[in-house]
């Protein structure tokens, strides 16, 4: 038997036993509120591949950080190298400047919900396919449209009623003074380098920011002293770094100022934030992002287009549901189940249950031609509200007897008027509009 690969996982249908992740209908919630927070702040859905050119993501990303060198899952075919999207802001920007979008007018505001591929070691709250939803402003430069990032990402969590959040807040300035900055912290690092932990050593000579990351105790305590980037970072940065903490200030938005915050993504200027929860133990980002105005120029643009986005973990923010105890919308059920007692009745049933179908209703037959038993357990099963039962008296009489699965009531109802009886019960008595009420 085949399993799945370690660090994917199947959604499999509510009421499954031993599924490791929540059932379809839970993510389907997710994105649905996803969708409806986007909405409320004008964003459109764009929705890229999942394959993209292993050149684009080297390019976007960096080719120094860890996604580029050991995360991505690439392959070649013919002369092409393919990659499994690590992330979605290069493949939407790549999508933004093929397609001309900036020419529809205005800012672009875009989101997505989607797969996303990382070659990580898996463990709880990482996954090699994990799913995102994120959403990037392209095409405005102002500082409000960080801060509206800001507040959507949070909005989003809001809307799940989870507080107990911690957002971090930093800027990074731009390439050159990041530059000027790696050089001072590798200057302050030398003297220690022989205290620090091999991955440190090797990070102080590639990638010396990420020395920022640490979580070993004593490496954090000489990082108390070392040099802070937001004092290498340019006037025209501060002062946006400056104008993103009014907008947030003025919206009320809670943050701390984080200057050891840094990112896994090289294509970061200026503005970089990451939302936490401290229900997620080592996992512990919920989502992050940040202002990356140099990223369409790095993929090929004549110009610089200014943009900011973020990104969400939704495997993560199961888990920080699930430690708030969140409910959940419960599953949806059929509305009915047909049973049928001998062959001719089981005729009817089968094209009177596609007849409620067509009229809106979601309904349930037997598709085994087994004992009335046995169908009245699956209606059971089913969790819909009331069963039919149809056989040979029934089908004589023109009339159908629907019993209420709670109380065990029965109410007879002619077969035409059937859809409109299960459509009133499913509206909590209303009379159904006339035109859906139709019986074919
Ligand atoms: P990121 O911080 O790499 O940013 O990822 C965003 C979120 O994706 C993380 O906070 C986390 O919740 C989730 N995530 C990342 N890797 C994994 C994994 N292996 N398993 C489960 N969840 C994971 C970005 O991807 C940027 N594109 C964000 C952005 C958008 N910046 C500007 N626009």
């Amino acid at each position: 038997m085949f399993q799945n690969i370690p660090g994917t996982f199947d959604v499999l249908p509510a009421g499954t036993e031993g599924a490791s992740m929540p059932a379809s209908p839970a993510w389907q919630h997710i994105e649905d509120v996803v969708r409806k927070v986007m909405r409320r702040y004008g964003f459109e859905e764009i929705r890229t591949p999942a394959l993209e050119p292993t050149a684009l993501v080297a390019r976007g990303i960096g080719q120094a950080t860890d996604i580029v060198q050991k995360e991505m899952f690439t392959f070649e075919q013919g002369d092409a190298g393919y990659v499994l999207r690590p992330e979605v802001t290069a493949p939407v920007m790549r999508a933004y400047l093929q397609h001309h979008l900036g020419q529809r007018g205005g800012v672009q505001k875009l989101f997505y919900v989607g797969p996303c591929f990382r070659a990580e070691k898996p463990q709880k709250g990482r996954f090699r396919q994990f799913h995102q939803f994120g959403s990037e402003t392209i095409g405005a430069a102002d500082a409000r449209a960080d801060a509206e990032t800001v507040a959507l990402m949070a909005d989003v969590y809001r809307e799940f009623g989870l507080r107990q959040t911690r957002l971090r807040l930093n800027s990074l300035g731009s390439p050159p003074d990041r530059k000027r900055y790696r050089q001072a912290l590798t200057d302050y690092f030398a003297p220690y380098e022989n205290e620090l932990s091999e991955t440190s050593r090797r990070r102080l000579r590639q990638n010396p920011l990420r020395l920022l990351d640490t979580k070993i105790e004593h490496e954090q305590r000489l990082l108390e002293d070392a040099p802070r980037l937001l004092d290498f970072v340019d006037d025209g940065s501060r002062a946006h770094y400056d104008e993103v903490k009014g907008w947030l200030d003025h919206l009320e938005i809670p943050f701390e100022e984080d200057p050891l915050l840094v990112r896994g993504l090289d294509y970061y200027t200026r503005t970089a934030f990451e939302l936490e929860s401290g229900a997620l133990g080592a996992q512990s980002a919920l989502a992050g992002g940040g202002r990356y105005d140099l990223l369409a120029e790095a993929l090929g643009a004549d110009e610089p287009v200014p943009a900011v986005g973020f990104a969400a973990g939704i495997e993560r923010l199961f888990l920080a549901l699930e430690a708030a105890g969140y409910d959940f919308p419960p599953d949806p059920a059929a509305d009915v189940f047909l049973a049928a007692i001998g062959e001719e009745a089981e005729r009817f049933v089968f094209e009177k249950a596609r007849a409620l179908r067509r009229a809106g209703l979601s309904a349930e037959t037997d598709l085994m031609g087994r004992s009335l038993k046995a169908q009245m357990r699956e209606a059971n099963r089913s969790g819909a509200p009331h069963a039919v039962i149809i056989g040979g008296n029934e089908l004589e009489a023109g009339r159908a007897s629907v019993k209420h699965m709670a109380t065990g009531e029965q109410t007879e109802v002619a077969f035409d008027g059937l859809t409109a009886f299960l459509l009133e019960q499913r509206a909590g008595g209303q009379p159904a509009e006339a035109e859906a009420a139709q019986d074919t």
